[in-house]
């Protein structure tokens, strides 16, 4: 699944970001977050986003991985009243 947020508040900007995924764990690690992401990109520069904000708990490696495959750019974490600490990176939208 993924979702896309078309706006960010605060809340959204300092944790959640413009897109949220998740593969179901028995097809998990075949590249299909990869893709979702990539794919959900595309979606976003057709509403308009051009620099899309993807966030992930500090200790999800496969997310990192997937919004790094994607071109993501870290930008400063953020830590939630839980203690979690969100990992940020901005992905600038291009034609290609
Ligand atoms: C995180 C999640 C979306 C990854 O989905 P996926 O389809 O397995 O991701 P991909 O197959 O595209 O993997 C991308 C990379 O991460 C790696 N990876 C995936 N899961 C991993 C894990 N648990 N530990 C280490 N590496 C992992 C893959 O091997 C792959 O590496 P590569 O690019 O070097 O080949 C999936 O584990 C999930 O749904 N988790 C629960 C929900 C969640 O955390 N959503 C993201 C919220 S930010």
């Amino acid at each position: 699944m993924v979702d896309i947020r078309h706006e960010l508040n605060d809340f959204l900007f300092r944790f959640g970001g413009h897109i949220g995924y998740s593969v179901r764990p028995s097809e998990r690690r075949k590249g299909y977050a990869t893709l979702i992401l990539k794919l959900a990109l595309a979606k976003c520069k057709d509403i308009g986003i051009n620099d899309c904000l993807v966030t992930c708990d500090e200790d999800n490696i496969g997310s990192a991985k997937v919004i790094l495959n994607n071109g993501g750019i870290e930008d400063q974490s953020e830590t939630d009243i839980d203690g979690i600490v969100k990992r940020r990176f901005w992905i600038k939208i291009t034609n290609s």
